[in-house]
């Protein structure tokens, strides 16, 4: 016994000795020294929903390339991102990415073989095309009416006179994905639920077996949906010709109300969070949406809302200032250089995204502020920088997105729809300073105190009565 406990005490300090030492493959870069006994530090980090702030403090103190664990480097430079996302070296995702549990299931969003990876984003991204998003539009719009009524209603039951936007739009997502990927849903606008489980508890395992019933509901269904879903994809005959297992589809149910429902929720919550804290962006967006729709009950043509360079700047400049997530990729065999600094295989890497989109040499003036106008030709005067590339909300490469032209989509006609019809302002209860502190980063933008809004009705909107 004494000898197990001395032989692992001594292992251990060996390990941790090592982490330390100048034969460690990454002693030559710098970070907190605390940080290099294990990961601990970033799992910590990453469950407090602000590891981009830290990682950030961390890149201003020690430069462009810091160890943040025992062998993971944080990278703050643009030039990074071919090396680690781009298609010559495909980096694998790192065991972060793992399912749950380690189940052995194949999903696209968790760590794959990249050929399996890539025979399954081909399915995923049939079903999310143009020609088969286009089947949605009618619904999205439809949806979108209800929640305007559902917003309304719950202002009216409301002590406060005001409602929570970002539980409206969470239950409007949730609503919209069930419908995409599982042709039906349980309608959370209309019938107003509220303490729904998959919604309310953000916790993974909950919200698996919520989708995976959804997803064998929906397998009984066949063909005999309302519409075209993503799951009619990934149930027909998979690329190889082999169908897609039952648990791979259970995990797939999840990915797609997890990734597309709360993301869209989130970022739409923070574009009204601006538009709201800038009234003078908000009338802007109005005028120039009148200016298009002089009707603000005619149907709102995508072509026509792609075509107005304010609604895409809205949507950009709360996606830059809030949605910068975290990809960490393995590197592989042989390593990589990145700006001159060489990175052993095995290493983890990920690009610090939040620190790129808020870096000066990015976008400029102002880089913390929102301002939209700097995505529009002009932009915020002579000197202004807005670079593109360095917008990474949609992630890039093998993993980017599959949802990003719909996210856009369904970001555009709701952002639209909603300020045609309203006049919004915050209720003098709402407290900004909790709400920001409130706003945590994960795989997605998680609100922890509710976006409190006022709404009146504009003149000439009339929204259909759902009670
Ligand atoms: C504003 C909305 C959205 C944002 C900001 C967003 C962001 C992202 C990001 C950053 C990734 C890469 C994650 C990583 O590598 O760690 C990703 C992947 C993914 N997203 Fe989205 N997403 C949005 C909407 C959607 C929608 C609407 C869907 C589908 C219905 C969707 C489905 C997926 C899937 C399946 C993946 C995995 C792709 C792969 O690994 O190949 N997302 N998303």
């Amino acid at each position: 016994m004494l000898y197990v406990v001395v032989f692992t005490t001594s292992s251990i300090l060996l390990s941790v000795s090592y982490r330390f030492s100048p034969f460690h493959p990454l002693a030559s870069y710098p970070g907190p020294r605390s940080w290099w006994i294990s990961d601990l530090q970033l799992v910590h980090l990453a469950m407090s929903g602000k590891r981009h702030q830290k990682l950030h403090q961390l890149h201003m103190q020690y430069g462009p390339i810091v160890r943040v664990g025992h062998n993971t480097l944080s990278i703050n430079s643009l030039s990074s991102l071919n090396p680690l996302y781009g298609p010559a070296l495909s980096m694998e995702k790192s065991d972060m990415y793992r399912l749950p549990g380690h189940r052995d299931v194949m999903s696209l969003f968790f760590k794959q073989d990249l050929d399996l990876h890539n025979e399954r984003k081909q399915i995923w991204t049939k079903g999310l095309s143009a020609s088969a998003t286009k089947n949605y539009i009618p619904f999205i719009e439809q949806r979108t009416w209800e929640l305007a009524s559902y917003i309304e209603r719950r202002q009216a039951a409301s002590k406060e006179d005001a409602t929570s936007l970002s539980e409206c739009f969470s239950h409007w997502s949730y609503d919209l994905l069930a419908l995409m990927a599982k042709g039906d849903s349980e309608r959370l606008v209309l019938t107003g639920k509220k303490g729904m489980v998959a919604i309310e508890s953000k916790a993974m395992v909950k919200y698996s077996a919520i989708s995976a019933a959804m997803m064998h509901k929906r397998i009984k269904l066949n063909n005999d949906t309302s519409i075209r879903d993503l799951s009619s994809y990934l149930l027909e005959e998979s690329l190889s010709g082999k169908s897609i297992p039952l648990p791979d589809l259970e995990v797939e149910a999840a990915t797609a109300l997890f990734g597309g429902g709360d993301t869209i929720a989130g970022i739409l919550s923070m574009v009204f969070f601006y538009l709201l804290s800038h009234p003078q962006y908000y009338k802007q967006l109005y005028d120039v949406l009148r200016a298009e729709f002089s009707d603000p009950m005619e149907h709102l043509e995508g072509s026509r809302l792609v075509g107005i360079p304010f609604l895409g700047g809205v949507i950009d400049e709360a996606l830059r200032l809030q949605a910068a997530f975290y990809f960490p990729r393995i590197v592989p065999p042989g390593g990589v250089t990145i700006d001159g600094s060489f990175i052993p295989e095995g290493t983890i890497v990920a690009v610090a995204s939040y620190s790129q989109q808020i870096d000066p040499k990015n976008f400029y003036p102002d880089p913390l502020e929102f301002r939209p106008e700097r995505w529009l030709p002009g932009g915020l005067g002579p000197d202004t920088k807005t670079d593109r590339n360095a917008l990474l909300s949609f992630s890039m490469g093998h993993h980017v997105c599959v949802g990003k032209a719909l996210a856009y989509q369904q970001l555009q006609y709701v952002i639209a729809r909603l300020v045609l019809s309203f006049d919004m302002s915050f209720p003098e209860s709402f407290d900004k300073e909790a709400f920001c502190n409130g706003i945590l980063n994960k795989r997605t933008v998680i609100l922890e105190k509710p976006l409190l809004v006022r709404v009146t009705r504009r003149p000439g909107a009339e929204i259909p009565d759902l009670k």
